[in-house]
Formats: C-alpha cells, sequence, structure tokens
C-alpha cells in the first residue's frame, strides 16, 4: 500500500481516536493529497504559523524497563515554557527501530532517565523558536542529531543543539527514517574499504533498514551487493523487492554455506567488506567469503549470538574485523557541523534522484499493534508512527 493511501487510512483512523494533535497533524499531511501535491513533501511553514496552542502533548511514555507491549503507554504531557535557546516542535513520523526496543528493554548501551519518552529518531517540523535560536526557524523540518531524544511523541520543546534540520522536498518517510540507518550505511560503505565501482560488498539482514540503504548506496556508487536474508515463504517477493532497489544477488542463509557460492563468485569479484547485523554462525559464513585482507564491519546482533572469528580467516586472509555506532560517529563529530549536514546533502541528492527510498514501511499510530509488529520477524516492513 502506498504511503498516501495508508495516510488517508490513518488520517480516518485518527480522526476518532487520536489526540487534537495528533489529528492537526495528520490531517495537515492528507490535506495535500490532490494528485499534483501527492507525498507529504511540501514545507508546512504557513500551515503551523500559530503555535501559541501547542502547551502539551501526548507522548509514549515508559516508567520501567521491560516488554514494551507491557511499559509502553500513550499518556499526556505539559510542554515546557519556550525559553531563548529552545524550540518548540510538531513531530510528524518516528519509526519504532530495534534499538528503540532495546532501549525501552533496558540492554542498549545508551538508557535515558526513567520515565522516559521511547524513540530516537523521527521527523519533526519547528513550530516557534526561541529569541537566541539561530540555526533554526518555524516552518523547518528537522531530526534528532543523536540518539536518546524521545521522538514518539506529538510535540516537544528541544534544545537547538540537539537537533538538525533536514530539507523538507524530500518524502516525509524518507525523512522519519534518514538520521540512522542510511547514515550507518553510508558510513560503513565509507569509511573501512576504500571500495571502486565493480567492487562488491556481502551483507546479512540484507532486508533490514540498514540492508536497504546499503544496497541502494552501493548501487549508486557501482558496489555489487551479495545480499543475505532468512528463508521465509515469500523469498522470491522478497528477493524480487530487493533486487528492486539495486540488489545484484539475493541468497538464503543456508546457501551461504553451499558449495554454490563458487559460482557466485565467478560472477562477481570476493568482497572486500562484510557488513554483519545478525552475528552468530551467519557473521562466521561472512567471514569465509571476505577477500585476503578485507574488513567485517559488525553494527548489529540480531541473532544475539556472539561472532566467531575462524583461525585461519586471521591466519591465512588476515582479515579485519572492525565495530561501528552511528551514535558515536555523531559524537565524535558533534563539533564538527558540516560532517553530518554534508552527508545528509549527499544522503538527501540520492533521494531525490530516486536512488535511495525509505524502507518499506507500515504507518500507524496504534503503538501497541507497531510495537508487537516491529518485534516479529519476517515482516521487512519499518513500523512508523505518524502523528
Ligand atoms: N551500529 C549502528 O550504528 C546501528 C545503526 C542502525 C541499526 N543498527 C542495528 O542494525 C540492526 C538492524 O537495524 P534495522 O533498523 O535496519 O532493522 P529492521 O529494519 O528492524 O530489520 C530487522 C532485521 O533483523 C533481521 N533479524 C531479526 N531477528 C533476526 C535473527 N534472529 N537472525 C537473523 N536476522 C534477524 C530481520 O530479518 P527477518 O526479516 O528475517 O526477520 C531484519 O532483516 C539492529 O541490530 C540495529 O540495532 C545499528
Amino acid at each position: 500500500m502506498d504511503l498516501p493511501r495508508h495516510v488517508g487510512l490513518l488520517v480516518k483512523r485518527i480522526g476518532v481516536t487520536g489526540g487534537a494533535l495528533c489529528r492537526t497533524l495528520v490531517t495537515a499531511c492528507s490535506a495535500r493529497r490532490s494528485p499534483e501535491r501527492s507525498s507529504c513533501r511540501r514545507p508546512l511553514t504557513a500551515r503551523y504559523s500559530s503555535a501559541a496552542s501547542v502547551s502539551a502533548c501526548r507522548a509514549l511514555l515508559y516508567r520501567n524497563h521491560g516488554d514494551p507491549a507491557q511499559v509502553v503507554q500513550l499518556e499526556s504531557m505539559e510542554l515546557p515554557a519556550l525559553d531563548e535557546k529552545s524550540v518548540l516542535v510538531k513531530m510528524m513520523a518516528a519509526p519504532i527501530n530495534p534499538s528503540d526496543i532495546n532501549m525501552v528493554q533496558g540492554t542498549y548501551a545508551i538508557l535515558p532517565d526513567l520515565p522516559a519518552v521511547g524513540g530516537n529518531e523521527g521527523v519533526g517540523v519547528v513550530l516557534e523558536v526561541g529569541s537566541q535560536v539561530t540555526t533554526l526557524r518555524a516552518g523547518d523540518w528537522i531530526i534528532p542529531r543523536n540518539a536518546g531524544l524521545g521522538t514518539w511523541r506529538t510535540a516537544a520543546v528541544f534544545g537547538e543543539e540537539v537537533l538538525t534540520p533536514v530539507p523538507n522536498d524530500i518524502p516525509l518517510m524518507a525523512a522519519a527514517t534518514l538520521g540512522v540507518n542510511p547514515c550507518t550505511a553510508f558510513r560503513m560503505l565509507s569509511d573501512f574499504e576504500a571500495l571502486k565501482p565493480g567492487d562488491s560488498v556481502i551483507q546479512n539482514a540484507a532486508n533490514s533498514g540498514v540492508g536497504q540503504a546499503v544496497i541502494q548506496i552501493a548501487a549508486a556508487r557501482g558496489v555489487h551487493t551479495i545480499n543475505v536474508v532468512r528463508d521465509r515463504p515469500d523469498l522470491q517477493q522478497l528477493t524480487e523487492n530487493l533486487q528492486a532497489l539495486g540488489a545484484g544477488h539475493v541468497i538464503t542463509e543456508e546457501s551461504l554455506r553451499k558449495p554454490q557460492m563458487k559460482e557466485l563468485f565467478r560472477k562477481v569479484p570476493r568482497p572486500k567488506l562484510a557488513l554483519n547485523g545478525v552475528g552468530g554462525k551467519s557473521a562466521t559464513e561472512l567471514l569465509r567469503h571476505l577477500q585476503a585482507g578485507g574488513t567485517m564491519v559488525t553494527y548489529g546482533g540480531m541473532a544475539k549470538q556472539p561472532v566467531t572469528v575462524p583461525v585461519s580467516a586471521l591466519i591465512f586472509k588476515d582479515v579485519k574485523v572492525r565495530g561501528f555506532w552511528v551514535s558515536q560517529w555523531k559524537r565524535d563529530h558533534a563539533q564538527d557541523r558540516g560532517a553530518l549536514q554534508g552527508m545528509l546533502v549527499q544522503l538527501c541528492d540520492l533521494i531525490r534522484d530516486g536512488k535511495l527510498t525509505a524502507p518499506a514501511c507500515t504507518v500507524m499510530w496504534d503503538h501497541a499493534r507497531a510495537l508487537g509488529n516491529a518485534m516479529k520477524p519476517f515482516l521487512s516492513r519499518k513500523q512508523v508512527l505518524v502523528m
């Protein structure tokens, strides 16, 4: 189902059940669904010229760590007064990522003080700015500069310094999912091996948000991808979806361990880079297929299993085993605003050129269902809360 239709359905749903803030925002988005204005891309400046009435919000809050379905509650919250350096934001859309789930469960590397609002990324529109705010103005779209902001809410007052502007001429879903997965894919394809057109990269969890961004950014650079997914009943459909994004080869975890892999490597060079979002056996198999001297970057551990490096991969191939965390990259570049902005500019150019799209999304404001879906295997859809 395409986004405009999703949003249309959502307007109907929220029109009945949602709060006034949600209703205003989603209706604003759907009002732009005429044929020539079909994808929530236009600036919202005029629509939000008056922010005086926004003094409270509805937020998905958790007071204890635990099962997200149990501990996350929709609550109303007063917003603090705007001070000179802060910004009043109406959130528009925020995805549910694995790290958000881990944060609620209390197992992530960053844990905000409780009670906390869930969500680490998303896109909002600036309604009002304090008198000393210099980098943002009303109508700008913003995303969090880093993790820990609490984005599952209809509105917020944030410090200027924790926000980054993004262009408002890209699709809403692309903006909502821009700050984590595409940035992770971009950095991993840029910072570990000097990849040239014709080189290849192997990755597991290839249908994940990160995986889909890797496929598209690599394709835009002329780099082949060998994409490993778990077997499933709709494997053919998934394969076609990933190929439509630019995936050269889509294979299952099982076939990764079969001798037929040799045939594949007659068509494409052995990968210089392996991207591991799973761990366990899957990561070990990626390592077996790496070129001598190649690098495996671990960025996720969806299988919750340690990474085992075969001794032969170290001795005979001298592979490099590295890790990457986009939050750390953003911290390391906090003083260099150009670094993040420069990457976002390049990603947004790809989006406008049709070379980078948001992952397949299911949008809703039914948080219990969205959280439940976000933890289901084989769904291949990012759950996005649209406020
Ligand atoms: N280090 C960083 O900076 C960074 C940045 C972004 C994301 N991440 C991490 O990257 C991973 C993917 O994030 P995402 O947002 O792209 O995920 P996502 O879109 O929610 O997709 C989840 C992926 O994990 C796979 N998966 C789930 N359980 C699995 C298991 N037991 N074994 C193998 N695969 C499994 C799913 O495959 P199926 O379709 O087969 O279920 C799907 O491909 C997460 O671990 C996340 O925390 C890290």
